[in-house]
Order: structure tokens, then C-alpha cells, then sequence
């Protein structure tokens, strides 16, 4: 079992360098499958989402190989598998995206529901409800979720909750339907730009992305490209979260897009940090116990909710009583529990979380629980006085490109062991 040990209380120092965005990643390499021809996919993080995306490829025809540039090849003119068997796609959320891919490719597909981290009811009704508006009958039977269609056709889609997802799985399903398909009430998030950004560069008509229409023409062939994933937003949040948690820390945080993170540059200033918006970096300064405030996750432009659990942190050490609403999963709130071992005191009431900010956390032994309440347990070890110990890191490694490697960088003292 590996862990993470941290010893905490050393400000963080330095600069680090931002990946390529996982929830983009994880997207737009099943998209690749639209082109029966070859794509180049350049600044994908080394995480392990990508290794079993690359997997599943190779498992259904696909020759995909992944540089160490972080760059994947994929060559999906041997593509000819629409039956997904492997137990690989429960690993992770996105292999949803295959729907979209396989149905747009073959006119049907079949595959296990997918998994992912364990933050609520994770419904796909709306991406199936895109679906068959496009044309397509879906069955779910024996926990397989079966599609066919014998043609697509351009529908306007009104999405009945905001769904990153279901409006990147519609915007793949829809471009090579007939005619045209507007979605509306559309996610806008950073990932949704780039997953129409590289349908684009395939050739697609997709228009609106990053507003709530998205319009997408029809068109009767996708062809390969080459394509750069944008900085992730996220990993970026959570940097600047860990610069500001730690009084004294001065983190120069480098490709990044500073849009993507108006939310968390504007809640961090509220809190009394240091940000410094500078081109392409943001330079987080601490100058000493941060201030509360009042959170509520919402959809881009609004504070993340995938950034919810690593704010909790700094928050349960700032001055004040800080109040956190999670609006977009119910579960969200696992990491309090290990949290309170650490001395935080939080009080939770459905999806809502009151935090009494304490002067100090005190390392202890967690686990995390999920994939961002890692990152938070790892925040909270830097800050905390003594020794942490985060168990269950194979969820951070799902989404974080060596985190603890870019954190000794920093200044932590941070190791993994085996133990
Ligand atoms: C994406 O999940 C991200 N995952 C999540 O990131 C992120 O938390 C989430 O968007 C919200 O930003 C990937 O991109 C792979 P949604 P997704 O569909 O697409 C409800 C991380 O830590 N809903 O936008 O699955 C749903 O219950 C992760 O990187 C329906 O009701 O999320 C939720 O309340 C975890 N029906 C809300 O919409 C549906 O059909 C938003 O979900 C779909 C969603």
C-alpha cells in the first residue's frame, strides 16, 4: 500500500509548472476515435486517467502509444470494436465519452456503465436523454448500456441540469449527425471550449462553446489533427490554494489561463492573500492567517466544486467561521471525517459545511477518499504540526502529475513510501 508522509509546516517556495488539463484529456481522447485516421494529442498529464484511456484504445483496435512528452499517438484506422468489454472503463467517469464516440462511428455501441470517484449519485441521464434526441434507442440492461441508432439527426437539446459531461458526450454525438443540433442550457467550463476546440481543428462546426448555446453543424467527415490540451485549471486552483494555506508561502504558479481562475483568485484576495495575475503565471503570497469567507460551488464561471475540498482546508485554519454550500454533489464532503482527525472542526448538515477555523491542524493518519479530497488531506498534512500519513493515494494519482514531486520542488517534505 503506498502513502504519502508528509512533514508539515514548511512554507512553499518556487514555482511550478501546470499539466495539461485532466477533465480536457479525459474527453478528447475518445473523441480522437471520430477520425478513422491518426491523431497527435500533445500535453496530456501523466496520470493515470490517461494510462487506462491509452489501455482501452489498445484493447479495442486502436494502436495508441503515449510518449514520455506526454504526447499520445493514436491511429484508429483498425478501430472495429463498438462492444466494450473491458473492465477498464469502470475505473474511470470518463469513459462515458466512448458512447458518444462509438455510437457517432458505428451507429451503436455497448458497454458497461462507467465508474469514477465516489462523490454522490453520479447519474447520465441527460447525456441518454442527448442521445435519443439525436435518433438513438438506449437500453440499459444487466449494467450495460446499449445504443444504436441507424442514423443521427440534429435536434435542439434543452439539458435539464448544467452537465459537464452530457454536454461534451451530445457535442461528440452531434457532429457528424444530419443537419444541425443546438444544446442549450450547455456547461461552459474550460474543457468543454477544448473538446469543440479539437473537434474544430478535426474538421467539426462547432459553434457557442463557453456560452450556454452550443450549435453544431453536421458534417460528413472527421478527419485526424494534431492538438494541444490546455493548462489544467484545477491542478493550477489547487497550487495556489496550497501556496496560500501555508503563511509565508510565495508559489509562482506557471501556464496556467488566469481566466479559468477568476473564481479562486477572487475568493483567495476576499480571504487576504497575495495574487498577482502576471501573463501566463499567477504568483499566491501568504502573509499570515487568511480571513473566512463564504463558499458555494457552482458551474464555471463559479467557484469549482472540484476545488470545494482543498479550500476547505484553508479555510479551517483562517480567522472566522467560514460557511461551504456544495450545490453539485451531495457526497462531497468525505474528506471532513479524516479532516477532523486532523483537529479541523467542521460541522456538516447536508450539503452544507460550517467550518470554525482553528489556529492549527495536528498531523494524523488519513485516507483519501476520493481523488480531491486527497489533494485536500495533502494541503491540510503541509500545514498541519507533526507527521501526516495519506492512505489511499491511487485516487490522487488518478488526476494529479506528480504531485508530491512538484511539492518538494516547492519546499514540502513530502515522500512516498510502500509500505
Ligand atoms: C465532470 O463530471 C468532472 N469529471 C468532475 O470532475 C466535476 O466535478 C464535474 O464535471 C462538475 O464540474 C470529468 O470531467 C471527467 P456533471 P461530470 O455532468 O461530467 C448532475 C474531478 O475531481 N447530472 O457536470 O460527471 C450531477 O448529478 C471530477 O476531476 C445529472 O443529473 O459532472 C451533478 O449534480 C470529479 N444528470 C451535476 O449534474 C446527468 O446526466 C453536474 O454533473 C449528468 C449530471
Amino acid at each position: 500500500m503506498e502513502k504519502l508522509v508528509i512533514e508539515g509546516g514548511k512554507p512553499l517556495k518556487g514555482r511550478v509548472r501546470i499539466s495539461g488539463a485532466k477533465n480536457a484529456a479525459v474527453a478528447i481522447i475518445p473523441a480522437a476515435l471520430l477520425a478513422d485516421d491518426k491523431c497527435r494529442i500533445e500535453n496530456l498529464p501523466a496520470i493515470r486517467d490517461v494510462l487506462v484511456l491509452r489501455d482501452i484504445m489498445n484493447g479495442i483496435g486502436v494502436k495508441a502509444e503515449l510518449k514520455e512528452t506526454g504526447t499520445l499517438e493514436l491511429d484508429s484506422s483498425g478501430l472495429d470494436c463498438w462492444n466494450i468489454e473491458n473492465g477498464l472503463v469502470k475505473e474511470l467517469r470518463a469513459s462515458y465519452y466512448l458512447l458518444g464516440a462509438l455510437l457517432t462511428r458505428f451507429g451503436r455501441v455497448t458497454m458497461p456503465y462507467p465508474g469514477g470517484c465516489d462523490i454522490g449519485v453520479r447519474p447520465i441521464d441527460q447525456h441518454i436523454k442527448g442521445f435519443r434526441a439525436l435518433g438513438a434507442d438506449v437500453d440499459i440492461e444487466h449494467g450495460l448500456i446499449k445504443i444504436r441508432a441507424d442514423r443521427l439527426v440534429g435536434k435542439q437539446i434543452f439539458l435539464d441540469v448544467v452537465s459537464v459531461g452530457a454536454t461534451i458526450n451530445i457535442m461528440i454525438a452531434a457532429t457528424m449527425a444530419e443537419g444541425i443540433t443546438v444544446i442549450e442550457n450547455a456547461a461552459k467550463e474550460p474543457h468543454v471550449v477544448d473538446v469543440a476546440n479539437f473537434l474544430n481543428s478535426m474538421g467539426a462546426e462547432v459553434k457557442g462553446a463557453g456560452t450556454d448555446v452550443i450549435r453544431i453543424k453536421g458534417v460528413k467527415q472527421l478527419h485526424g489533427t494534431n492538438y494541444m490540451v490546455i493548462p489544467d485549471q484545477i491542478e493550477a486552483g489547487t497550487y495556489m490554494i496550497a501556496a496560500a494555506t501555508i503563511p509565508g508561502g510565495d508559489v509562482v504558479i506557471e501556464n496556467i489561463i488566469p481566466k479559468h481562475l477568476e473564481s479562486i483568485t477572487a475568493k483567495l484576495i476576499e480571504m487576504g492573500i497575495d495574487v498577482r495575475e502576471n501573463g501566463d503565471s499567477v504568483r499566491v503570497i501568504s502573509r499570515g492567517r487568511p480571513r473566512s469567507t463564504d463558499i458555494k460551488t457552482l458551474p464555471y464561471p463559479g467557484f469549482p466544486t472540484d476545488l470545494q475540498q482543498p479550500i476547505t482546508v484553508l479555510l479551517s485554519v483562517a480567522e472566522g467561521t467560514s460557511m461551504i454550500t456544495e450545490s453539485i454533489w451531495e457526497g462531497r464532503f468525505k474528506h471532513v471525517d479524516e479532516l477532523k482527525r486532523m483537529g479541523a472542526d467542521i460541522k456538516v448538515e447536508g450539503r452544507v459545511a460550517v467550518v470554525e477555523g482553528i489556529g492549527k491542524l495536528s498531523g494524523a493518519s488519513v485516507y483519501a477518499t476520493d481523488l480531491r479530497a486527497g489533494a485536500a488531506l495533502v494541503i491540510a498534512g503541509l500545514i498541519a504540526e507533526g507527521r501526516t500519513e495519506v492512505g489511499d493515494i491511487y485516487h490522487i494519482d488518478r488526476g494529479y502529475e506528480q504531485l508530491e514531486d512538484k511539492l518538494r520542488c516547492l519546499g514540502a517534505d513530502i515522500c512516498r513510501t510502500n509500505t
